[in-house]
């Protein structure tokens, strides 16, 4: 899955070789930290780490337990902003990227919930 992933990401790129590039993801035990810095090294991206604003929270603990209150309550309440993790802030204009490259880990079968209001912020940014 890694592999393709990342054969994903390089395809992406390229076809965007012109374009600024952001690299947005999160990574709690550096798998995706790795599939991104060895697409940075292939790619020229600016890239953004998306920090839990709460830290040292261990969300392996107690068979994931964390993980799954987390995507209980998105799930339950998708439309309410206190359901999301809170994240440290992104200082990122997304209006200076042509193309904007997401890294998550599995969580649940869903993306890792520290990532979605970073996405939400997108989905509110306009975009032509
Ligand atoms: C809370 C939690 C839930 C997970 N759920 C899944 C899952 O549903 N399916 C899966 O294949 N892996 C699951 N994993 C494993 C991670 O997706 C996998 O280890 C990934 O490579 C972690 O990336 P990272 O090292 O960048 O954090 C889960 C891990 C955690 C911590």
């Amino acid at each position: 899955m890694k592999k393709i992933l990342f054969s994903l990401a390089v395809i992406i790129a390229a076809v965007t070789a012109q374009a600024k590039t952001l690299v947005v993801y999160y990574s709690y035990t550096n798998n995706v930290n790795t599939i991104v810095n060895e697409l940075t090294n292939q790619i020229d991206a600016d890239v953004v780490r998306i920090e839990p604003a709460e830290k040292g929270l261990d969300y392996a603990a107690n068979n994931y337990a964390i993980g799954s209150t987390l995507i209980s309550a998105i799930r339950n309440n998708p439309n309410d902003a206190t359901s999301y993790p809170a994240i440290d802030p992104v200082n990122t204009n997304l209006a200076d990227y042509e193309c904007v490259i997401i890294g998550a880990p599995l969580w649940w079968s869903n993306m890792a919930e520290p990532l979605d209001p970073f996405l939400t912020d997108i989905r509110s940014f306009n975009v032509d």
